[in-house]
């Protein structure tokens, strides 16, 4: 239906959670992939044999999005492994939850550099790879324009993240790259579990969320795959919010 058929796509952070949703989706519709970790060997092995059973072929990289040398080496192995990349998801993302006031530089650099730095030399890396019609995502969450408990580094990452989308789809629009953001509702993923009121967090956003449910990582991984799509093709520097309504309410 997508015609994505022999596409191939990195899904940072796809050991698991959303990331892993998502690598799977595509999986389904033809696309191969790219998965990557950064300590979970054994789910990555899982969600790529997950994807092989789709039938489609995947490469487990580990790296740490935020450094550098490894995002240089993952590039080498898809160079050689696919020699292209058409989709590239930049979903993986850490951080320290703490009030403002406990809050140390290294926290701060921490949350930027593995949520919105890595977003740059990604893209700068897939670009040679990316022929006309390539899409680049970013994952974000609606802590980049809200006030959330704990949230000030990883939330300040997400809207430099987000502006990052920005300006890269100005500058790569004109190439035939198409770059957006998708901002999700809370997930209950193992990062919620980070969260000290994650029953609180959950239990507040079922209440709020006017559909009557949680998001889940295949709500996220299905409008994935619509950006992928040509269906998708004039949208373009735009945060598109899947949260069933929760974000609209006052
Ligand atoms: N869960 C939510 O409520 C929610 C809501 C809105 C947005 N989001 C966003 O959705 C995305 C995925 O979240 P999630 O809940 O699925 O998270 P998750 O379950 O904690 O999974 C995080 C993934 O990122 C990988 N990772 C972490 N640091 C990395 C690094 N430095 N380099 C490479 N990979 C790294 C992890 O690999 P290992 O398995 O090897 O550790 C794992 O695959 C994030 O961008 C998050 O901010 C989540």
């Amino acid at each position: 239906m997508f015609n994505l058929q022999g596409k191939v796509a990195l899904v940072t952070g796809s050991s698991r959670g959303i990331g892993r949703a998502i690598a799977l989706r595509l999986a389904e519709n033809g696309v191969n992939l790219v998965v990557n970790y950064i300590r979970h060997r054994k789910d990555a092995e899982d969600t790529a044999a997950a994807i092989e059973e789709k039938g489609a072929r995947c490469l487990v990289v580990k790296a740490n999005v935020a450094n550098d040398d490894d995002v240089k080496a993952m590039f080498e192995q898809i160079r050689e492994e696919y020699g292209r990349l058409d989709v590239l998801v930049s979903n993986a993302a850490s951080g320290v939850l703490k009030p403002v006031m406990e809050l140390s530089g290294r926290h701060w650099n921490w949350a930027m550099d593995i949520n919105a730095r890595s977003l740059l030399t990604l893209a700068q890396q897939a670009l040679p790879l990316m022929p006309v019609g390539g899409r680049i995502m970013a994952v974000s969450s609606l802590g980049s324009v809200r006030a959330v408990e704990n949230y000030t580094a990883v939330g300040a990452s997400k809207a430099a993240l987000e502006s990052l989308v920005r300006h890269l789809a100005v500058e790569l629009g004109p190439k035939g790259i198409l770059v957006n953001t998708i901002s999700a509702g809370a997930v209950d993923t193992e990062a919620l579990k980070k969260f000290p009121n994650r029953e609180q967090i959950l239990g507040g956003a079922l209440e709020r969320t006017p559909v009557g449910r949680l998001t889940t990582p295949e709500d996220v991984a299905d409008v994935a795959l619509f950006l992928c799509s040509d269906l998708a093709r004039m949208i373009h520097g735009q945060t598109v919010v899947v949260d069933g309504g929760y974000s609209i309410r006052a």
